[in-house]
């Protein structure tokens, strides 16, 4: 899955960088030494960006006091904590020309990198792989700035969200950004993937957002989109972090928000009339005004006899409490929202709220990078076209009793997601979806052994679920991925029908023009892990 492509050496030869001193280096520095694999890396490294990288702070050994800390610091789930999969080295550059070298050293060495921002992907793949590899963290790629008078920012991958929406509301309160929901979220993985928000059903996703970036390819070329092209430039908008190269910034395009938006979470136990109402919110859930936006958090509470499955209605009104109440009234009025349920504040202030904190708390609290709520757990996702029928609600129910902890977030779409083409960027759940499914099982990071207990529940929930949602494919957010769907578990010769079976449920019809830029841009496969997106002419054998 990660070991190094037969076509490797060869490629080598094409590197345009591949100027007369890079190549009588590579007679000098054989990769075969004594320490077999770190050692001629950071020769490598040194020889490339012309200083002792043995006396810098960006190289990171199994040696190194600050080795363990920087791992473990953004895995945001602690279920991959144990695995025997260690890197090599962590690098933690400080400039591009630090990546670049990284990247060519790598290939050099037939070594494998994990690119890592907030460390959120689902499955581990920023910090974990079977064969020998290093991870790039971008840790001190974080800056952000914000310029008012353009209503555009430029933001570096190893910045959060969190720090995002604050770099925001510190220099306006008339706009925000549309992108998720937890602060910690790394820029790089959740731009990489689409990523929503509070704002989809107004604007859409981060990727709709996004006007320019600088990448840095399998070659070490640095590029921003005029000279990475628009084909390249499309992909990275939704295709997935990991397959393309290493996405260093962004620039976006800032959105405008009232001064005063309200947050309500309206609580209802299915058992009493929650399950009505989650049944009645399917047929309006993408119906409403789209400066309303309110999601479903479902999960069971209690324990023992008491459990009982509850229905949070998460909601977020780009306007004050005045207009809401009354659209409240004429939309939803089964759900019998009162004054006393609505809190008023600014948009970046509902960031903190809908993470979790308290209005009161300073704004400062979303720069931290400690995720509030950490667990062991396992995601998937689905896409709904349907409203589910009661009969179907209540098998889920029934399913929820038989977990500890468990939760289903069901985002409406709708609004301007149902506007936007689903080939304007990889992307493609648009129009046609009423929400988004995310499942969730979580448990203690001390039960490490009861992992398959409950990836045997999620199997079943999602086998469950089948009748009721998307088909065809049965589509599938990548930023919520899941290896469980699939995998290019025979590594660089993965063809592209075979990771069909995955790629199509995260991408639908992009996934063949994704195969045809990836292999444009790293037809030998460098940037890979087990859902990259592999090169199109593996399929026709070439
Ligand atoms: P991480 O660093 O783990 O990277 C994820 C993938 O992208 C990896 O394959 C990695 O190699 C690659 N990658 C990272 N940086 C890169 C770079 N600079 N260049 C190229 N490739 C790069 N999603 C959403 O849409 N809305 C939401 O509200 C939330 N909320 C949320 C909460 C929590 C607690 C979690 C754990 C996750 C979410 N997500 C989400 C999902 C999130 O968007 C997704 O996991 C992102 O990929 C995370 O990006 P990170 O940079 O944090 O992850």
């Amino acid at each position: 899955m990660c070991s190094q492509t037969q076509s490797e050496s060869s490629y080598l030869q094409e590197m345009e960088f591949f100027v007369p001193v890079f190549s009588l280096f590579l007679s000098l520095v054989s990769c075969a030494s004594s320490d077999p694999i770190t050692e001629p890396l950071r020769l490598c490294m040194t020889t490339q960006l012309s200083y002792n990288t043995e006396a810098s702070t960006i190289i990171h050994t199994s040696n190194s006091s600050s080795y363990s800390s920087i791992l473990i610091s953004s895995e945001q789930n602690p279920r991959w904590l144990n695995s025997t999969s260690k890197p090599l080295l962590i690098l933690t550059p400080f400039n591009e020309s630090e990546i670049r070298a990284a990247v060519l050293c790598s290939r050099k060495c037939g070594i494998q990198i994990r690119v890592r921002s907030g460390g959120h992907d689902y499955e581990g793949l920023s910090y974990l792989c079977k064969t020998p590899f290093i991870i790039i963290d971008m840790i001190n790629f974080k800056s952000i700035d914000v310029n008012i008078a353009d209503e555009t920012a430029w933001v570096q991958s190893g910045a959060t969200l969190g720090e995002l929406y604050y770099s925001i509301g510190k220099k306006s309160d008339v706009h925000g950004f549309p992108a998720g929901i937890c602060p910690t979220v790394g820029i790089g993985g959740h731009f990489s993937g689409g990523g929503f928000g509070t704002l989809v059903r107004k604007h859409g996703l981060a990727a709709d957002h996004v006007i320019d970036a600088v990448l840095i390819d399998a070659n070490g070329k640095i590029m921003n989109r005029e000279t990475m092209g628009e084909d390249l430039f499309w992909a990275i908008r939704g295709g997935g972090g990991a397959s393309f190269g290493i996405i260093v910034s962004w620039k976006i395009k800032l959105v405008q928000v009232p001064k005063v938006v309200t947050g309500f979470t309206v609580s209802k136990l299915i058992s009493q009339d929650g399950g009505s109402l989650v049944n009645r919110w399917q047929y309006i859930a993408d119906r409403f005004h789209e400066d309303l936006f309110m999601r479903v958090i479902l999960q069971n509470v209690g324990s023992g006899g008491q459990k009982q499955v509850q229905a949070d209605f998460n909601s977020l009104y780009l306007g004050g409490i005045d207009t809401l109440m009354p659209l409240m009234k004429q939309s939803f009025p089964e759900l019998g929202l009162e004054e006393k349920d609505c809190i008023e504040m600014s948009w970046v202030q509902s960031a903190q709220y809908f993470a979790g904190y308290k209005k009161e708390q300073p704004l400062e609290v979303l720069l931290s990078r400690e995720a509030l709520y950490k667990s062991n757990f396992k995601g998937k996702s689905d896409f709904v076209t349907n409203p589910i029928p009661e009969i179907g609600l209540q098998g889920i129910w029934e399913r929820f009793m038989q977990e500890q902890l468990v939760f289903m977030i069901l985002d409406p779409y709708g609004g301007k997601m149902a506007e936007i083409s689903e080939f304007e960027i990889p992307f493609p759940h648009r129009k046609g979806n009423i929400y988004n499914i995310q499942y969730i099982v979580k448990w203690d990071v001390n039960e490490a052994s009861e992992a398959g207990k409950h990836m045997y529940w999620m199997d079943m929930l999602y086998r469950y679920m089948k009748p009721y949602v998307s088909n065809s494919p049965r589509g599938a957010y990548i930023n919520y991925k899941d290896l469980e769907l699939g995998t290019n578990n025979r590594g660089t010769n993965t063809s592209y029908m075979e990771a069909s079976s995955w790629g199509r449920k995260y991408f639908k019809n992009n996934f063949k023009r994704l195969a045809v830029v990836k292999s444009r841009v790293d037809p030998h496969n460098f940037f890979r892990n087990e859902q990259s997106i592999p090169p199109f002419r593996v399929l026709s054998g070439s």
